[in-house]
């Protein structure tokens, strides 16, 4: 009889394990739905952007407070996930934590912390993370650029300074930071308060901007969001215009030279979005945050967006789009569920 209990107990301890596998081992995108990580929660990484090293992606994101609006500061921090295939995340936890005990630090709670990116230099083997910074008190007027420094890609990251960008009192907002072949870090970021678009190149240990910010001609006033990547000798780069939570229409330009001039391209999105029904006249309900380049798959890159819920940010869920290139402009079509075998299979279609 023990036995029997034992040998049943065995059975259904198993059969448990394998459902909770089924239910967190994902195989697709699926974008505009709820993406649950390793643990089951729902991930917590917006405005984020994705590293990889060694072999595995890290994703950074703001880490939204629950129960926060955003007008009642709901930035946490810095929240990152490491995954070897993209689709399936593992919560790695709060890499950087808004100071909640000291008024006077920079990342002190009530501050703004957005749009965190993370780059590596090799010079110095560190994990460098740049972000919106807003200081408490302050609102929406005179941003930073916050930079926090670590030794490993999953933390934990200290603050280390904060610097205004673009070559103005006021600061710059939106950003995308760029790393080119020779390991020249480009931040390339909208100019306040009057919404210039301009680029500058960082010091070796990508700290500082170093020399002067140029205007990217080409690139029309007011974009925001920006990401940038470069394939076959070209930048694109995605962004969209300043309805500030509101989507609007995505913006895209190329350029031979990251500096410029840059190419009008009008907007890469097809298609609507079969969750909330929104086009590409509101991209499809979202904002881009960053362009992953896929490693192992030559010339294969997704497209990140935000859905923003300013009442409830915890629950922005995310558009992760392959980007397919169509006589050598990205073109961005709405997918309900998708893998990167598409990749490969485009890539034996050419
Ligand atoms: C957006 C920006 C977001 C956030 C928001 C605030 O334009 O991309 O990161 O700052 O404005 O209204």
């Amino acid at each position: 009889m023990r036995r029997i209990l034992i040998v049943a107990l065995l059975i259904h301890c198993s059969s448990v394990m394998q459902a909770q596998q089924t239910r967190l081992q994902q195989t697709n995108f699926k974008p505009a739905q709820v993406w649950l990580a390793n643990n089951g929660h729902p991930i917590n990484a917006h405005g984020g952007g994705v590293l990889f090293h060694n072999n595995k992606y890290y994703w950074y994101g703001e880490h939204k407070i629950e129960g926060k609006s955003e007008a009642q500061f709901a930035d946490g921090g810095i929240h990152c996930y490491s995954s070897t295939d993209l689709i399936n995340w593992k919560d790695e936890g709060l890499v950087l934590s808004v100071d909640y005990k000291n008024p006077a630090s920079d990342i002190a709670y009530g501050c703004i912390l957005e749009r965190p990116k993370v780059v590596f230099n090799e010079k110095n083997k560190q994990f460098v993370a740049y972000f919106k910074l807003y200081l408490a008190g302050a609102g929406y007027v005179t941003s930073n650029v916050g930079v926090a420094i670590a030794d490993k890609p999953t933390g934990p990251f200290i603050f280390h300074h904060k610097f205004h960008g673009a070559d103005s009192p006021n600061g710059s907002g939106d950003f995308s930071m760029f790393k080119d072949d020779d390991g020249s870090l480009y931040h390339l970021t909208i100019r306040k308060p009057d919404k210039a678009f301009v680029i500058g190149k960082l010091d070796s240990n990508y700290y500082y901007p170093e020399g002067a910010y140029t205007v990217c001609k080409g690139i029309e006033s007011h974009t925001e969001a920006p990401a940038v990547i470069k394939r076959e000798g070209i930048y694109h780069m995605l962004g969209s215009g300043s309805t500030g939570w509101k989507p609007n229409i995505a913006r895209y330009y190329t350029a031979k030279s990251i500096l410029g001039e840059w190419t009008n391209q009008g907007h890469p999105c097809v298609g609507y979005n079969t969750v909330n029904s929104l086009g590409v006249d509101k991209n499809f309900g979202s904002q881009s945050s960053f362009i992953v380049p896929i490693h192992g798959i030559k010339d294969s890159f997704i497209a990140m967006f935000d859905i923003w819920q300013p009442e409830n940010p915890i629950t922005g869920r995310y558009i992760w789009l392959p980007i397919d290139f169509v006589e050598d402009k990205m073109s961005i079509t709405w997918r309900d569920s998708w893998n990167l075998n598409m990749f490969k299979k485009t890539i034996r279609e050419k």
